[in-house]
């Protein structure tokens, strides 16, 4: 695992076109509100790779929205098809994939993401998760009582985990363009210490 903050390294930028390209799937993971949509949208588009909201395709399998599949379903059966639909998107091509706070939580999911992808953890601090969630309700998990007390108490059950990522990356409240051009820098380092995951050129 290798933390990366804001360091750049001798491209301040990261403006120039990614050189080397992942051979993999490109995980992101964090909790609700940690940027994984804003900034897979423009990490997939840098990388020229296509991009894939999870929870999008989860709702595409059900005929319903996450939302109405927790009420129906409950959340059991909701982890349930999460699991399956990672599981086809991880064997499938290289693109961008925009996770569930929850899927990475999943063992199982855990070990494939391990095994055929690069995860990226978008770690942010709580008031970032708690302002930026506020923006929308279509979260089940944050209907039930206070979000800030719930996603602080998601926090201590899910930093250590998502901590097992292969890279880390601080999201924190500035624009989504300079975000992704932190990802871009640190994906592109994690390729040079792992040439074995780049696509061959
Ligand atoms: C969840 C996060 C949501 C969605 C579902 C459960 C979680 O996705 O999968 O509401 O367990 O953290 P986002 O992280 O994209 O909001």
């Amino acid at each position: 695992m290798s933390a990366d903050g804001s360091s750049t390294g001798s491209d301040p930028d990261n403006s120039r076109p990614a050189k080397r390209l992942p051979a993999r799937p490109l995980v992101l993971v964090g909790l609700m509100g940690a940027g994984k949509t804003a900034i897979g949208r423009r990490l997939a588009a840098r990388l020229g790779v296509p991009f894939v909201d999870v929870d999008a395709e989860i709702e595409k399998a059900a005929g319903c929205s996450i939302s109405d599949y927790f009420e129906r379903y409950g959340e059991d059966a909701f982890r349930d098809g999460e699991r399956k639909v990672m599981t086809r998107l991880l064997n499938g091509p290289v693109a961008v994939l925009a996770s569930g706070g929850g899927a990475y939580m999943n063992a199982e999911t855990r070990a494939l993401i391990a095994q055929k992808a690069i995860s990226v953890w978008l770690r942010a601090e709580l008031d970032v998760l708690v302002e930026r969630t506020a923006r929308r309700n279509d979260r089940p998990l944050l209907h039930g009582g206070d979000p800030r007390a719930i996603l602080s108490d998601l926090m201590n059950k899910r930093y250590p985990i998502y901590a097992q990522a292969d890279i880390v990356v601080d999201s924190d409240e500035g624009p989504a363009e300079q975000m992704t051009k932190r990802v871009v820098g640190a994906v592109r380092r994690h390729l040079d210490r792992h040439p074995e995951l780049a696509a061959p050129c």
